[in-house]
């Protein structure tokens, strides 16, 4: 995707109502130029085409996107009819597990864009009119039509997930990131010293259910990495025998490895004395100084083990990402409080790839620790669990029902991730097994 002028960051509470219309349509302009690249730049077949089970065939993301639009921007805030009652149940996530929605008899391609592009049409109209200073809290500030835009970017990320994972040559493209020019003189860690912060918000309009509210938590003092794991610290891991060591894993990660016997990341593969790997249909050697990509929670634990070191909590995380101490309040962003910009993160799909492990100064936090936002999704130790005082908004099916032990928590948003769907509040999560996500790691230790 190219640079985009549009702020699509959300907006701090107090922003007045007329700025965060401009902004909501802005990020819902911003979000379907995205899904209309994702989904012109293939051909019908491949859009109804299953290239993963992992996945959604591309068509039904597409459907899903103007159907959840439908529900909260036309029924629940404006409470218009269905549009098309019958489809509803074949794009509700919850009725069709991914591996079995090719087989439903899905919109066509030429009939999920005109719906999708109808649903777009009526909730512009519905935008241009809602009262955003008053009203509920589903219009109050314009959360819902924030938080739809962030849906269908969401949306955007899967589906760029089904394009790493489909066969076939290149469609897609982009600039190089930003090189990493003072990373040498970078030190390893850094120090976090221990004390109480400020996690979650109560502030930010259109922040998830699951990153309210802001509470404090205490945090003892930690080290942790300057700078994601990269592909060549993970290669001394590969090359120590990481994989064939039942020492290093959990016992669900053991049960992994020697089940699909795991060797390295997804998508690397061995040529003679190199690790190459495959990336949107190019293959090409395994860059050392990139953050190292698409690996489990299972392997980022297991190398955090091997390296005499462990994942950081999610508190560690966020108080790396946000703390002041100059101030003692936590920021919207690692370098502040404003928006993201293309000199700050590597956000937004503008390039397919991480940028070098210490790119990206001026986005560096408080502690010295630089990409946290953008790059690689990042594992955590902590399981999804509820902050304290949570309560499910607006529906229970975007975070309560995952809350617990089975998934892990991931921080700070991969270079696949549109600004509007990444804050130093952000939360996302998924099961230890899985690695077709953009996710990465850092490492830290205690005091
Ligand atoms: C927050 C990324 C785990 O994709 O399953 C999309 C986001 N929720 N539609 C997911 C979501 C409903 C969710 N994650
Ligand atoms: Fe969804």
């Amino acid at each position: 995707m190219t640079d985009s002028a549009t702020p699509t960051g959300s907006a701090p509470e107090g922003a007045d109502p007329e700025a965060l219309r401009q902004r909501a349509l802005a990020a819902l302009l911003t979000a379907r130029e995205r899904t209309a690249l994702l989904t012109d730049s293939v051909d019908d077949q491949e859009l109804t085409a299953q290239h993963s089970p992992l996945m959604s065939p591309l068509v039904w993301d597409l459907a899903h996107i103007g159907n959840q639009e439908e529900l909260w921007l036309l029924r629940a805030v404006a409470g218009r009819e269905a549009m098309r009652p019958e489809i509803d149940g074949l794009y509700d996530a919850f009725e069709h597990p991914r591996a079995t929605r090719p087989s439903l008899p899905l919109l066509a391609p030429a009939e999920a864009r005109t719906y999708a592009a109808e649903v777009r049409g009526r909730a512009l109209d519905v935008l241009d009119g809602a009262a955003l200073d008053g009203g509920g809290p589903l219009v109050r500030s314009g959360f819902a039509f924030g938080m739809i835009a962030q849906h269908e970017q969401q949306h955007d990320e899967t589906m760029l997930i089904t394009h790493q994972l489909r066969s076939g040559t290149a469609v897609l493209s982009a600039s190089a990131p930003p090189a990493a020019t003072d990373a040498g003189g970078l030190a390893a860690e850094v120090l976090v010293p221990g004390g109480p912060f400020t996690m979650g918000t109560s502030t930010e309009p259109w922040a998830l259910d699951n990153e309210r509210p802001a509470h404090v938590r205490d945090v003892p003092g930690f080290f942790i990495d300057t700078t994601p794991v990269t592909c060549g610290a993970y290669q001394a891991f590969i090359e120590d025998g990481g994989y064939t060591e039942r020492r290093w894993w959990e016992p669900g990660g053991w049960e992994m490895v020697r089940e699909h016997e795991l060797t390295a990341p997804l998508f690397w593969h061995r040529d003679a004395d190199r690790w190459l790997r495959r990336r949107f249909g190019v293959t090409e050697e395994v860059p050392a100084n990139e953050p190292v990509l698409h690996v489990s929670w299972y392997e980022a634990d297991a190398y955090a083990r091997w390296a005499g070191r462990r994942l950081p909590t999610e508190a560690e995380w966020e108080k790396a990402a946000r703390h002041d101490p100059a101030s003692g309040r936590s920021r919207r962003y690692p370098w502040g409080d404003e928006d993201p910009s293309p000199e700050l993160a590597n956000l937004g799909q503008r390039h397919l790839r991480p940028a070098p492990a210490g790119a990206y100064p001026q986005g560096q936090s408080p502690c010295g620790a630089r990409q946290l936002m953008g790059d690689v999704w990042e594992w955590t130790s902590s399981d999804f669990l509820p902050h304290p005082g949570f309560s499910p908004f607006p529906y229970r099916e975007y975070s309560e029902v995952f809350f617990g032990p089975d998934h892990k928590v991931l921080r700070g948003g991969s270079f696949a991730v549109d600004p509007v769907a990444c804050r130093g509040t952000f939360r996302n999560w998924d099961l230890p097994v899985r690695r077709q996500i953009f996710s990465g790691f850092r490492t830290a230790r205690d005091l």
